[in-house]
């Protein structure tokens, strides 16, 4: 690095996921400039499936940062969906019992969304960024060493937004101490297959089995998106498609079961479940937001929602800073963000719990035959369930 060539911005953030890029964007439209150092290839992460359920809270933000033309064309408005249990099916109705509703758009097209509007505002993002390493966090002049095509650089900034999930650089380069953990690690996971076919269900449907979790979810009116609970020491390479739908069809009932056939998968991955939540979500100069402070297993489809919601408020509080010079909204950031995550936490623990097959716990079927049972009794139930799934509004 040759004395004087450090650059500089206002905030550097690690990471191009749907955190890191929709803060970009939330702060180039406040006239905020930011780098973005992501270390995969912009191809890579456009090609990463995950999230597909958006609450109407992050379709507000995704409209307010202006890159919601095509989810407000393509996205699927659902308005309930449905819990099987042993193969008694429950529709949670949404929009009846709460007013709201979600809307299917797969993370990869918000992910695409936001890498297209990047690039038609200028902002720069550099990718295949390697050795990404914080400094001087805890002083007030805090700076970023990367390489990018073998050569070292370095970019000097006012703040770092850690945006780059969980086994980023941002949290680990915080001292151990000034950090409060929380982790439950799930002894299962999520094996996920995406299929061109249309979906011969209207909505989602989780179910819970004997054989234990299947989800039938969707992510456009020609292409599915379907899930088993899996265990961990089960390679994906004993998952040929043959035997993902016959155990999806023995979990969902023969009904969708049937309909769907054995599409040839196009995208076939394993997520293993945890919760991991750090605080503060704050040190110095260094904010934490999505997926690098906090995870919430996918059950109650939260990951996603919560890391928009995390960068709306600190796009606020970094706003705020710019145009009064007040430090109230950054000390108040963590606090802010944590009482949402808290809730989203309890939710997506109260789902996992209820939904899947717990293979060390030999009295969670009754407990949940008990839980599920009130629920499809209960009005009262279904709506917290609701509100919860649907959350709560951002802007
Ligand atoms: P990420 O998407 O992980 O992005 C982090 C970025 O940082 C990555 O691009 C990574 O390459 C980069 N990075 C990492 N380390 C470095 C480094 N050292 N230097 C530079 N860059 C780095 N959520 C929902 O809301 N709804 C759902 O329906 C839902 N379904 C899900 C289903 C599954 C199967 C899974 C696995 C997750 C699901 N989620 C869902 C969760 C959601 O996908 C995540 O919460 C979301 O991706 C978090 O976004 P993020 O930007 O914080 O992190
Ligand atoms: C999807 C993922 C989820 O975690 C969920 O709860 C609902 C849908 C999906 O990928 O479509």
């Amino acid at each position: 690095m040759t004395p004087g060539a450090r650059a500089r911005t206002q905030i550097v953030i690690v990471g191009a996921g749907p955190a890191g890029l929709l803060l970009g964007q939330l702060l180039h439209n406040e006239g905020i400039d930011a780098i973005i150092l992501e270390r995969r290839s912009a191809d890579y992460v456009r090609g990463r499936i995950r999230a597909g359920v958006l609450e109407q809270g992050t379709v507000d933000v995704l409209a307010r940062a202006g890159v919601a033309t095509r989810l407000e064309s393509e996205g699927l408005v659902h308005e309930g969906f449905e819990i099987c249990f042993r193969g008694r099916r429950h529709r949670i109705p949404l929009k009846t019992l709460v007013g709201k509703t979600v809307t299917v758009y797969g993370q990869t097209e918000v992910t695409r969304d936001l890498m297209e509007a990047r690039v038609a505002c200028g902002a720069e993002t550099i990718y295949e960024a390697d050795d990404v390493e914080l400094h001087d966090l805890d002083g007030s002049s805090p700076w970023v060493s990367y390489r990018h095509a073998g050569v070292a650089r370095e970019i000097a900034c006012d703040f770092i937004a850690g945006c780059d999930g969980h086994h980023g650089v941002s949290r680990r380069s915080i001292p151990a101490d000034a950090l409060k953990t929380q982790e439950r690690i799930y002894p299962f996971g999520w094996l996920g297959v995406l299929a061109d076919v249309p979906p011969p269900w209207h909505e989602l449907i989780y179910a819970n089995s004997e054989r234990g979790f299947a989800l039938a979810s969707m992510r456009s009116p020609t292409r599915v998106r379907c899930y088993v609970q899996c265990a961990l020491d089960d390679p994906i390479g004993n998952w040929s498609d043959a035997r993902f739908w016959d155990e999806f069809r023995r979990r969902i009932g023969a009904g969708p079961g049937d309909q769907i056939g054995a599409p040839a998968s196009i995208e076939k991955s394993v997520a293993a479940l945890r919760s991991f939540v750090v605080e503060p979500m704050r040190y110095g100069g260094l904010f934490l937001a999505g997926d690098a402070a906090h995870i919430v297993p996918p059950t109650g489809a939260k990951g996603l929602n919560l890391a928009v919601s995390d960068v709306f408020y600190l796009h606020e509080a970094l706003r705020d800073f710019y145009r009064e010079r007040s430090q109230r909204p950054l000390d108040e950031y963590s606090a802010r963000c944590l009482r949402r995550i808290r809730k989203a936490e309890r939710f997506s623990w109260w789902m996992t719990r209820q939904l899947h097959h717990f293979p060390d716990d030999p009295q969670s079927a009754r407990m949940q035959e008990r839980a599920l049972e009130h629920l499809f009794d209960s009005d009262v139930a279904q709506a917290s369930l609701a509100e919860n799934y649907v959350g709560l509004p951002l802007v």
